[in-house]
């Protein structure tokens, strides 16, 4: 055992802070019995706030069009390659059915920014959606958007918000994203959604290009001042047709340990095993509950078009029916010691918030 990082652990698990260089420490420790240790601690703090339960969300990818053109992304509008698709109202629809029948009470729709879908177009969409499973949360993963806009499908019953920030630095951003994009309009938009009233979700990529340990450090800093209710984060992997396609994936190591970090940091937090860290390492979802995560977040999107929103490459579950996908991850979960849990699963500030309409 490492005893300095042990000591580091000891101390982040009981003052829930961390400097730079103690960050450092963790990502460069390699000895197996403190990084179980780590991820143990994690996983006690976890479990005291969310017991053995683990908590899924179906995945809507509605739309893989997208205006913007960020480096890192395969539905970037600069990938000519990219086979475009829509879902109609009429499928989404039908996705969320089926989901609430797998027993789904949280419907991600999740999508490039795509103009054809307007305020109007997507107020509809999630009306509609509240209309049919009214004890079902709805989030939107749908980028930057005015206060307006967001006020417009808080409204219509959007619940939740998923807008990582994919770095804090503004150096570190004007690298991943061409100009036009800025790191102060991404986290001008994670404010105003929590002040609007949702349950917000930011995150990063580990291991994205010109990444530092700094970096990350500063996002830690982002995540404490925000104080989001969700922290989304995988290792980046390169998408072939993409200006970082040669570049290396992010580390799984990597991954595994911010986990950690962020539950001991943030117990309450809900924080996704993702699908990212199940394509970088088929374990890679069960090691991320095993590290402190407590959320799956699978896809519900129709199997003719889950090939086509691929933000990366080698993504997983791109030929299985949504109930092969729920099976799966029901038997995986259960493996290790876990279950699903029912219900919505809000951050533990939210119980009550059944809003009517
Ligand atoms: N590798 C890993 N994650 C990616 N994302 C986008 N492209 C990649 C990639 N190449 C992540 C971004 C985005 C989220 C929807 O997916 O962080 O916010
Ligand atoms: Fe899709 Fe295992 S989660 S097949």
């Amino acid at each position: 055992m490492d005893n300095e990082v042990r000591a580091i652990i000891d101390s982040l698990e009981h003052e829930k802070k961390i400097s730079a260089d103690r960050l450092r420490y963790i990502f460069m420790c390699d000895d197996d019995d403190t990084k179980e240790y780590l991820f143990q601690t994690a996983r006690r703090t976890a479990q005291q706030n969310f017991k053995n339960e683990v908590y899924i969300r179906g995945l809507v990818e509605f739309t893989n069009f997208c205006k913007n053109d960020c480096y890192y992304c395969g539905i970037r509008c600069g990938n000519a390659k990219a086979d475009r698709y829509r879902l109609t109202e009429e499928e989404i629809l039908s996705c969320c059915d089926l989901g609430d029948e797998l027993g789904f009470r949280t419907f991600v729709l999740q999508g490039g920014e795509d103009p054809y879908f307007t305020d109007e177009r997507i107020c509809h969409i999630v009306k509609a959606i509240k209309e049919k499973h009214p004890s079902c949360a709805v989030t939107l993963s749908i980028g930057e958007k005015s206060y307006e806009s967001y006020k417009k499908y808080y409204d219509a019953g959007a619940d939740r918000y998923l807008l990582r920030h994919e770095t804090a630095d503004p150096e570190h951003y004007s690298k991943l994203h061409p100009a036009g994009m800025s790191c102060e309009n991404r986290k001008k938009c994670l404010h105003d959604l929590k002040e609007i009233g949702y349950q917000v979700g930011c995150g990063i990529m580990v291991g994205s290009p010109y990444q530092t340990i700094d970096n990350i450090y500063e996002d830690i800093v982002f995540m404490q001042e925000l104080q989001p209710h969700m922290i989304g984060i995988g290792p980046f992997i390169a998408h072939k047709d993409t200006p970082f396609g040669n570049e290396p994936d992010g580390s799984v190591d990597h991954t595994l340990k911010l986990l950690a970090v962020l539950r001991l940091l943030f117990p309450k937090v809900l924080l996704p095993a993702t699908t990212a860290l199940g394509t970088a390492d088929v374990m890679g979802r069960e090691k991320g509950i095993l590290a402190g995560a407590n959320v799956l977040m699978p896809n519900l999107s129709p199997t003719n078009v889950r090939g086509k929103y691929l933000l990366y490459d080698g993504k997983i579950c791109t030929g299985d029916e949504a109930a092969e996908c729920n099976m799966c991850l029901r038997r995986r979960v259960e493996r290790i010691g876990y279950h699903i849990a029912e219900g919505r699963g809000d951050h533990p500030d939210f119980t009550d918030c059944y809003r009517s309409f």
